[in-house]
């Protein structure tokens, strides 16, 4: 359960709350044009497109672990950021979560990345089951590095040619910060 929050940066309003079935079409659409202004996501416009059951599958997979979350940030009205978080289902990494953001290009370095961040980690620190959360970034990514590492992440380490776009290898580094 996360309550909604509100931001307001001048006239701006970043509206935070959890994605439910009723934007599975929004998100398509969210997800579609992310795809095409990154190439620091695991998925890319090459892959085939998710179909609207699938969304809808994928949305209430959240819904229905208590140990995760899945948020939208409405800037101004509009999704312009989805950010996640799932727990690992056996117990022995069933206190470490994994955390997610991707934001839409034209709203870049507004504070959205950040703020949405800052929410999913207030939510695993009220989260009594968790103790540590983690991430994976793409080696180039540092624009994204600066933003887990302002938040608390540490490097811990790099899975070397684990990423394979337009027909090069990267690394993915590995992130983690204790709640
Ligand atoms: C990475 C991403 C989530 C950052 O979101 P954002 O809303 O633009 O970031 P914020 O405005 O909240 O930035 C907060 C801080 O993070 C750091 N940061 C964010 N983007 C940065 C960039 N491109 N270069 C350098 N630092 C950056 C800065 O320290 C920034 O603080 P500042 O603006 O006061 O200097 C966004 O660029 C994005 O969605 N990129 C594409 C998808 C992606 O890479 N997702 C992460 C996959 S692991």
């Amino acid at each position: 359960m996360f309550k909604p929050v509100s931001y307001n940066f001048g006239d701006d309003i970043l509206y935070i709350r959890e994605v439910t079935s009723s934007d599975a079409d929004d998100l398509i659409r969210f997800l579609e044009a992310v795809v095409c202004e990154t190439d620091f996501l695991l998925t890319g416009p090459e892959d085939k497109p998710i179909t609207l059951e699938e969304e809808i599958k994928f949305i209430n997979s959240y819904y229905s672990n208590t140990n995760s979350l899945l948020l939208c940030g409405l800037w101004n009205g509009e999704i312009s950021a989805v950010a996640d978080i799932k727990a690992f289902s056996f117990s022995r990494r069933a206190h470490v979560a994994e955390m997610g953001i991707s934001v839409l290009k034209k709203n870049w370095r507004k504070r959205i990345g950040f703020s949405m961040m800052q929410e999913v980690i207030n939510w695993a620190q009220a989260n009594t089951r968790l103790s540590k959360l983690s991430l994976r970034v793409h080696e180039q990514n540092l624009g994204a590095i600066a933003l887990y590492k302002k938040l608390g992440f540490k490097i811990e380490g790099t899975l070397e040619n684990d990423l394979h776009i337009n027909n090069q290898y990267f690394s993915t580094v590995l992130m983690g910060r204790t709640l």
